[in-house]
């Protein structure tokens, strides 16, 4: 079989899975989730979901793309055969329905990085803060012309080929994100009452868990590593014979992993500091920031700093989106790269419509009680991308181990204990515990 092109260096493929990882998912979603989903009692569960299946689940992607040679059903074909297309499917959509309302976000990180251009990026006054929020995602023509634009620029980057460009500027920019990050946290950490903020966090309240708060931790759990759509084994499919696939998967899962504490320690403790509500929404991150600006020295220069990093944190996230469906019309329905990405460009900038104005005009529109964004989110994260999870299970774990599992073993020989140990937790532990989680819900 004709080897597919290959990462450029050895960092390569651990740099751009990495960069699918830490997005938005951390810096957005990650605060306002633990905020809504009583702190501890979601935070010190997603730690135990990322650590047991969250680190297996991405390695076993990665197996099934290195393996399969192919995009997430291209790759299920050639290894479990044609029955398993309708399978890899699944996670094609949900990559797909994941982008309608990531662009929205992206949209809003737009926003903020020319405002704070302008020099509007920092503001004391909290109710001040939320109105601005409100103003900006609830307006239809801003909300669809920057979710636009930000689509414009992922389908830009594959149009034209330049993502390795791109993950060139994030290799720099996001330790730089990182370092920000930092110093955020340290000037939130010295707000009088901020120490409260990190209690929230981390200190134990196991009667807060609930079914619904695991199972908003699983869902994010996917979300924030990539996995459970194809997107690693997309990504894996790209793999030279001389990376070590468990050694990058652990890297990929830290600092993902990494990227949501920092997040929420930058955005939870001032959140209390000021006395604003945790549990405030997708909005929280967005309107915490800019007083926590207007409280460091050249606060408006860093902000503009800090959004541009967000921004390329958010595109190679949706990059590595693009590139599900991407390699699915090319793979399977012979599209030239071109084509494909201009058809999907259209077809995304239709259907992010509804999530872009799901904060405004069509806030009252709701499916199963919740609004066009919000019932996305719960659609992908909690329901699509586990059950993508069990497929890829069922694959590695359960029908194909043997065929797939020693790519595990091309760099370096694992002994029997963690073959053994892997499709312990691959077999069982995941599909068992995402099962569990699912169905408490409905009782
Ligand atoms: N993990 C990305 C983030 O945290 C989002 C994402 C989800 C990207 C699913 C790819 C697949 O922002």
């Amino acid at each position: 079989m004709a080897e597919r092109s290959i990462w450029g260096s050895k960092v390569g493929f651990v740099l751009a899975a990495t960069g699918s990882a830490v997005g938005l998912g951390a810096i957005w979603k990650f605060p306002y989730m633990a905020g809504a989903n009583g702190g501890s009692a979601f935070i010190l569960p997603f730690i135990l979901m990322v650590l047991s299946f969250g680190v297996t689940l991405i390695l076993a992607e990665i197996i099934i793309g290195r393996a399969g040679r192919g995009s997430v059903v291209t790759s299920f074909r050639r290894l479990a055969g044609k029955a398993w297309v309708p399978l890899g499917l699944v996670g094609v959509i949900c990559a797909f329905l994941i982008m309608t309302y990531y662009s929205t976000v992206g949209g809003w990180c737009l926003t903020y990085l020319f405002q704070a251009i302008l020099g509007h990026a920092t503001a004391t006054d909290i109710s001040k803060l939320e109105e601005t929020f409100k103003l900006t995602v609830s307006s239809p023509t801003s909300a669809i012309l920057y979710q636009t634009i930000f689509l414009a620029i992922t389908a830009a980057v594959l149009f034209f080929e330049v993502n390795k460009g791109i993950e060139r500027i994030s290799k720099v920019l996001m330790p730089l994100l990182f370092v920000l990050m930092c110093i955020l946290i340290v000037r939130g950490l010295t707000l009088p009452g901020a120490l409260e903020g990190v209690k929230f966090l981390f200190a134990p309240r196991w009667d807060q868990v609930s079914a619904s708060s695991l199972l908003n931790a699983m869902g994010f759990t996917f979300f924030s590593l990539s996995v459970g759509m194809g997107i690693m084994i997309t990504y894996g499919s790209y793999v030279g014979h001389t990376e070590d696939l468990p050694s990058a998967s652990i890297w990929i899962a830290s600092l993902a992993f990494t990227s949501c504490v920092l997040a929420g320690l930058m955005v939870i403790p001032p959140v209390l500091a000021f006395g604003m509500n945790p549990s405030a929404g997708p909005g929280l991150t967005f309107i915490t920031m800019p007083a926590v600006f207007a409280k460091i020295p050249f606060g408006n220069a860093f902000a503009v700093c800090f959004y541009g990093c967000l921004l390329v944190a958010a595109l190679t996230s949706m990059i590595s989106l693009f590139e599900v469906p991407l390699a699915f019309m090319i793979d399977e329905w012979k599209m030239s790269r071109h084509m494909a990405s201009i058809c999907l460009f259209i077809a995304l900038a239709i259907c992010s419509i509804p999530a872009a104005l799901s904060m405004g005009p069509w806030g009252d529109i709701k499916i199963f009680g919740r609004n066009f964004f919000d019932f996305l989110d719960y659609l992908t994260c909690n329901v699509l991308m586990p059950l993508s999870a069990l497929f890829v299970i069922a694959i590695t774990g359960w029908f194909f181990f043997d065929k797939t599992s020693y790519e595990i073993n091309a760099t370096r020989k694992r002994s029997s204990a963690f073959m053994k140990f892997f499709r312990f937790m691959l077999a069982f532990v995941a599909p068992v515990f995402i099962v569990v989680v699912a169905l408490s819900n409905f009782f």
